[in-house]
This record gives structure tokens, sequence and C-alpha cells, in this order.
């Protein structure tokens, strides 16, 4: 008897389960009508009377232990199990996997291009993008009748009175909106989004991003606008990167140029995505008129500067080869994913 309620006494101890079921089956075992300690019950009505006085208290004790056990096990599994519940979490399951996104190709270009210029000193600046014909257009120098105030370009929000609010067809109207707020020293790059009334096409898009750019001080000179083009054009395409500035027209600067960059496809020798030319037009430029400095209160004999305006699609069709504007505004997946891994900038 005495082994047997060792044994049983240590098989208490080392009792664990973990669901109400293995709970009522250990209490069953022990205490049932044919349960271990109720089968030492009745064996101790066979022993001799001079051991029951110390049997009978060890079988009492053995009992209460049992009891005790199976009272704590059962309120620890209904404890668990209400936990679980209570989250509705299973914290054994293995976790779900989430696909993550990644960045849009025109915010990687975008963040690139800004990041180069911030590199150089330049602060960024925003507007609104639904503007007034003053910032985008007039104060920029544009003539009344310019074409590019015309209802087939721009998209109007309200009409008929002498500054007609519109949706800004370039970024230009940032640089406005600085000049009228600081004196120069002023370099700023103006990001955002523009929008024209273009059919969609593989080359055109009604809505597109561009990057302006502004740098006002005293000398500023058409050297210095050459040297930041040139030192932007390598960081953003490769050190080897060569341009090349023809002569162009802008309202709000003068002179004005283009500028290309030698393919970075072929290096010069000539390829379909460069048509053969061995080079890519990548922005417009020029010296900030003078009209436009003095329309913001900015003295042009003191003051001389250069601007610059970018397409941000177009940097980013020419550094990734994208042949067709359309892809970055469909959202199809396969051509996303095909930036998860860029790294960041
Ligand atoms: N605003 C022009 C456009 O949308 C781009 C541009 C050209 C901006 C020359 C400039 C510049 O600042 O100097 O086509």
């Amino acid at each position: 008897m005495k082994e047997s309620i060792e044994k049983i006494t240590a098989e208490i101890k080392s009792l664990q389960c973990k669901t109400d079921k293995e709970v009522e089956e250990a209490r069953v075992r022990l205490l049932g009508k044919k349960g271990e300690i109720t089968k030492l019950f009745d064996d101790f009505r066979t022993i001799a009377p001079e051991l029951k006085r110390e049997f009978g208290q060890k079988l009492n004790v053995l009992k209460n232990e049992a009891m005790a056990k199976i009272a704590e096990l059962k309120e620890a599994v209904s404890a668990s199990s209400a936990g679980a519940a209570s989250t509705g979490n299973d914290v054994s399951m293995p976790g779900e996997l989430h696909q993550l996104g990644s960045r849009h190709p025109v915010s990687i270009a975008r963040e690139e291009i800004v990041g180069i210029f911030r590199k150089f000193g330049y602060d960024v600046a925003e507007g609104p993008e639904i503007e007034d014909d003053y910032h985008v257009f007039e104060a920029l120098n544009f003539p009344p009748n310019h074409p590019a105030r015309d209802m087939q370009d721009t998209f109007f929000v309200s009409n008929g009175h002498l500054n007609p609010l519109l949706l800004r067809t370039h970024t230009s109207s940032v640089q406005v909106r600085t000049m009228e707020k600081v004196q120069p020293p002023i370099r700023v790059v103006c990001p955002g989004r523009v929008f024209r009334n273009e059919a969609i096409s593989a080359r055109a898009h009604c809505i597109f991003h561009q990057v302006e750019g502004l740098y006002i001080d005293e000398n500023v000179t058409f050297a210095d606008l050459k040297q930041a083009i040139l030192l932007f054009a390598r960081e953003m395409f490769g050190a080897d990167t060569q341009i090349r500035m023809r002569p162009s027209y802008f309202p709000f600067t003068e002179p004005s140029a283009e500028v290309d960059v030698s393919c970075n496809i072929c290096h010069g020798k000539g390829c379909n995505i460069c048509k053969g030319t061995g080079w890519l037009e990548i922005l417009g430029c020029g010296m900030v008129d003078p009209n436009v400095l003095e329309a913001s209160g900015i003295d042009s004999k003191k003051y001389s500067g250069f601007a610059f305006g970018m397409g941000v699609e177009r940097i980013a069709m020419l550094k990734w080869q994208v042949n067709d504007l359309r892809h970055y505004f469909e959202n199809d997946m396969r051509f996303l994913g095909e930036f998860s891994t860029y790294p960041g900038v």
C-alpha cells in the first residue's frame, strides 16, 4: 500500500492536461468508481488494524491532493481556452503571409530626381494643382493669345472671368509662388502632378508629373545652368553621360534650350530607343526672363537665374527603357512588380 500511495502521489505532482477531456479522464482514472485511489480505499478495509491509523491519514491526504490538482487543472484549461476564444487567435498557428506593395516607378523616379537636387543644396517646394491663369500663364510671360492657354490644352475649372481657375499644365507655376514668397538666393525643385487635355497614347497622357527647378542669385549665368544639368544627367543616367543643348523657345526663359542626353542604351551609336540619333531629349530650360522676375517682385537688375522643367514619366521611361507611357497608369501588377526590389533612394 505504501508503494502505491507514493507512486500515485508522484503521478499527481507531474500530471498535466491540455483539454477538459484530459482533465476528466485523469479524474476518472484516480477518483472514479474504479479509480486508483478508490481502489486503495477498498484495500484499506482489509489491512491489519494497527496499520489503519497511519494509512487512513495517508489515504486522506492523497485523496485531497488528487482533488485539489484536478480542480487546479480544470481552471487552467478553461482559462487558456477562454483566452484563445477572446482574441480569436490560435497562437500556435503559423503566421499568414501578407503581400507587401512596393513603390510606384513614377514615385521612385521623382524621389531620385528630387534627391539629386537636394544633394546640390536645393529645397523642395509644392503648389496647388488647381491654379489660376495668373500663376500658370500670366506671371510666366505668356502672351494673352498664346496657344498653351487654349481650351484644347488646358482643363478649365471655372470660366468666364479675368483670372479663371484651371488644372495646372506645368509645375512652373510653383516657381512663381516661390518667388512671390522669398527673395533670392533661391534654390528649389518643385515636383508635382500636371494636367493637359491630350489624347492618351504611348507617348502622351492627360495626367503626368513634372519636376521644375529654379535657381536665382546674383551673377547666375548660362554656364551655371549647363553645369547643373550636366551633373544631374550624370547622377541620373551614369557617369559617362554627355549632354547637348539645342536652342528653343519658352515664354518664361530667354535664352531657352532643350537638353538631350547621350543614349544610355547604345551609348551614342544609334538604336531604336534614340531612333538612330544617339540622343534622348530630357528637359527644357533657360535663363529666367527678366519680365518673370519683375512680375514676382524680384529686382532683375540685381538678380538673374535659371529654370528647368522635366517630365518624370519621361525620365523614368528613358532610365528603365519603358516604351509605353500608359504602363505607368494601368497598375498592371506584372509591370509594377518589376520595381519591387528597386533599391531605396
Ligand atoms: N514648363 C515647361 C513645360 O511644361 C517645361 C520647362 C521648360 C520648364 C523650360 C522650365 C523651363 O522651367 O525653363 O513644357
